[in-house]
C-alpha cells in the first residue's frame, strides 16, 4: 500500500480535548495543521456512547464552575449544560455498615471526628495554596513533601482513623485513583491546588456541578467537525523524526512533514512512539515515573429513579465500601428531554478495582451492585442496563482518570513536565497545572501550546 505524504505547519498526535483544541487554535492563527488519531473516534477519554439503548458517559462528564476554558468552548460550540440532580439527602455508610443520611459536605461521623476532618482539610488547604499548581516542585519544602506518602503524612497528623479514612477518600479513590500509600503529599497538594483547594475536592456540588446536553464528548466532536479533513482517524503514530529544520511524523499510511509536532497523549503512551533522535535521558526517566490510576466507572440504569421517591439525591459516599462514591446520573434532566429511566453511576477505585478485575465478570457485577445497594436498598440489585467502563483495557489509554507521579517523582522531574524537545511539544491534561487531570486543563494546555508554537513560527 502506498504511503500518503503531506506537508503541514504543525502535526498534532492525538484527537483528545488537548490535541483538538491545540489544532483549532493553530488553524485560527493561520497555520496549517493535521491531527492524527489512533482510534476510530475522536475524544480520547471523553466518550459518550449508547449501551443497550441508553446513552452513557463512559469517560469524563462533569463540569465544575472553575472550568472557565471548558465553559467558554462549550459556549463557542453552542452546547448547553444542565445541573446534576442533587435534591434530597445524601447517604453515608460507616465502617460497621451503618447507613445514615446527611446534607452538606462533611459526612455524619460524630462531632469530634467532624472537627478533626475540618482541621485536616484546613491544613491541606493552607499547604495547597502555598504549593500552588504551576510549579509545586519549586516550593522550598517540595523535596520533603514529595518524600512522604499521603498515608504516612496523615498518620503523623492525626490519631483519628475515621477522619483519616474520610480525608483520604477525596484525593485517593476519588481523584488520583491510586492507593494513598503510593503517591506523595506533594502530588496530593498539586491535585488539590489545581482544583482550587482541598475544600473544593470535598465539595461534590462544586466538582460535579453540571453536565453537557448530549454528553461531554460533544466538545471534541464539535472541535473535530470544524477541523474537517484535517483530523485523520485510525492513524496510530509510530515514529517522530526531528531533523532540526523539519520534523517527520509517520503512521502506517501517512507521512507528514512539518515544522512542529504536538504529542497530545497521556505520558504513559508517549514511549510507544519511536523518537529519532531519542528523547533526552531525563525526559525518558520522567515518563517512567508517571502512571495512570485505575477506576471502574459503573452505570446501573433502572426503569425509574426509585431513590428519588425515597427522598435521596443519589449522592453516596463511604471509604469502607467497594463503591466509594455514587451519584444520580439520569440523562438530561430538563423538562423537554427528561429521561423516564433512572441512572446511577458508581466508582470502584485502585486496589479494589485490581481485585475485582481478577474476578469473573458476573461476580464483579454482583459485588459492585451489592455495594451500591448498601446506599439505596435492594432495588439497586436489578438494573435493566449495567455497564462497566474499562479504561484500563483501552489500548490507547490504559487507565483512568489520568497520570500522576510515583513518590519523589514530581519534585525530581516536574521542571521538565511541560518542556519541549527540539521541534516536539508535549501536552495533555496530565501535564496541565491549571485544570490538572480535567478537561479544562486539557483545553488550556492545548491552547497554551498552540500559542507558544504560533509565536515561534
Ligand atoms: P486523551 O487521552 O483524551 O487524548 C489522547 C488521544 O491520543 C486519544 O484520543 C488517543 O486515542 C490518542 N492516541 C494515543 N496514542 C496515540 C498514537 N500513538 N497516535 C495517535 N493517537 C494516539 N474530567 C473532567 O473534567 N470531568 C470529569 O467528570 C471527568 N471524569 C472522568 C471519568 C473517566 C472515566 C475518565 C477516564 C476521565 C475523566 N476525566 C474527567 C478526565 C478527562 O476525561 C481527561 O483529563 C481528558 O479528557 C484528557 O484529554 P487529553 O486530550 O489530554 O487526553
Amino acid at each position: 500500500m502506498s504511503v500518503e505524504t503531506l506537508t503541514r505547519d504543525v502535526v498534532v498526535i492525538g484527537a483528545g480535548a488537548t490535541g483538538l483544541n491545540a489544532a483549532t487554535r493553530l488553524k485560527e492563527a493561520g497555520h496549517s495543521v493535521i491531527v492524527l488519531e489512533a482510534r476510530d473516534r475522536v475524544g480520547g477519554r471523553l466518550w459518550t456512547n449508547e449501551i443497550d439503548g441508553v446513552p452513557l458517559e463512559i469517560g469524563g462528564q462533569w463540569v465544575s464552575p472553575d472550568q472557565d476554558v471548558l465553559k467558554s468552548v462549550i459556549a463557542e460550540l453552542g452546547l448547553k449544560t444542565y445541573a446534576r440532580y442533587r435534591e434530597g439527602d445524601s447517604v453515608y455508610v460507616a465502617e460497621d455498615g451503618t447507613r445514615s443520611l446527611f446534607k452538606g459536605d462533611i459526612f455524619p461521623v460524630g462531632a469530634e471526628t467532624e472537627a478533626e476532618i475540618v482541621r485536616l482539610i484546613g491544613i491541606l488547604d493552607g499547604l495547597a495554596a502555598e504549593v500552588g499548581y504551576l510549579a509545586p516542585w519549586e516550593h522550598p519544602r517540595a523535596h520533603e513533601f514529595d518524600a512522604i506518602s499521603f498515608t504516612e503524612w496523615l498518620e503523623q497528623q492525626s490519631d483519628n482513623t475515621i477522619a483519616k479514612d474520610n480525608v483520604t477518600l477525596f484525593v485517593g479513590p476519588a481523584m488520583l485513583t491510586k492507593p494513598a500509600h503510593s503517591f506523595s503529599l506533594l502530588q496530593a497538594l498539586l491535585m488539590a491546588a489545581s482544583a482550587g483547594g482541598y475544600s473544593a475536592l470535598v465539595d461534590e456540588n462544586f466538582m460535579l456541578d453540571e453536565r453537557v446536553v448530549g454528553g461531554l464528548q460533544s466538545v471534541p466532536l464539535g472541535l473535530a467537525a470544524r477541523l474537517g479533513d484535517d483530523v485523520r482517524l485510525n492513524q496510530p503514530v509510530r515514529h517522530v523524526k526531528d531533523h532540526g529544520d523539519s520534523v517527520e511524523v509517520l503512521t502506517d499510511d501517512i507521512t507528514v512533514t512539518a515544522k512542529r509536532v504536538i504529542v497530545a497523549l497521556p505520558p504513559n503512551l508517549v514511549s510507544r512512539i519511536g523518537f529519532a533522535p531519542p528523547l533526552p535521558r531525563l525526559h525518558q526517566q520522567m515518563l517512567q515515573h508517571q502512571s495512570l490510576g485505575l477506576v471502574i466507572k459503573v452505570h446501573a440504569v433502572y426503569e425509574t429513579p426509585f431513590w428519588r421517591e425515597a427522598g435521596l439525591s443519589g449522592t453516596a459516599f463511604s471509604p469502607y465500601q467497594l463503591c466509594h462514591e455514587a451519584y444520580d446520573n439520569t440523562w438530561n434532566v430538563d423538562a423537554e428531554t427528561q429521561d423516564t429511566k433512572g441512572t446511577l453511576v458508581g466508582f470502584v477505585s485502585d486496589e479494589h478495582a485490581d481485585r475485582l478485575f481478577r474476578m469473573p465478570a458476573e461476580e464483579r457485577k454482583r459485588l459492585i451492585l451489592e455495594s451500591m445497594a448498601s446506599y439505596y436498598g435492594p432495588e439497586t440489585l436489578n438494573p435493566v442496563v449495567y455497564y462497566e467502563s474499562d479504561w484500563g483495557a483501552e489500548e490507547w489509554t490504559r487507565g483512568a482518570y489520568a497520570a500522576s507521579f510515583d513518590i519523589g517523582g514530581l519534585s525530581r522531574y516536574g521542571q521538565d513536565l511541560r518542556s519541549s524537545v527540539g521541534n516536539i511539544h508535549f501536552a495533555s491534561s496530565d501535564l496541565a497545572g491549571h485544570g490538572y487531570q480535567h478537561v479544562d486543563g486539557a483545553l488550556r494546555i492545548g491552547a497554551d501550546t498552540a500559542e507558544a508554537i504560533s509565536t515561534s513560527l
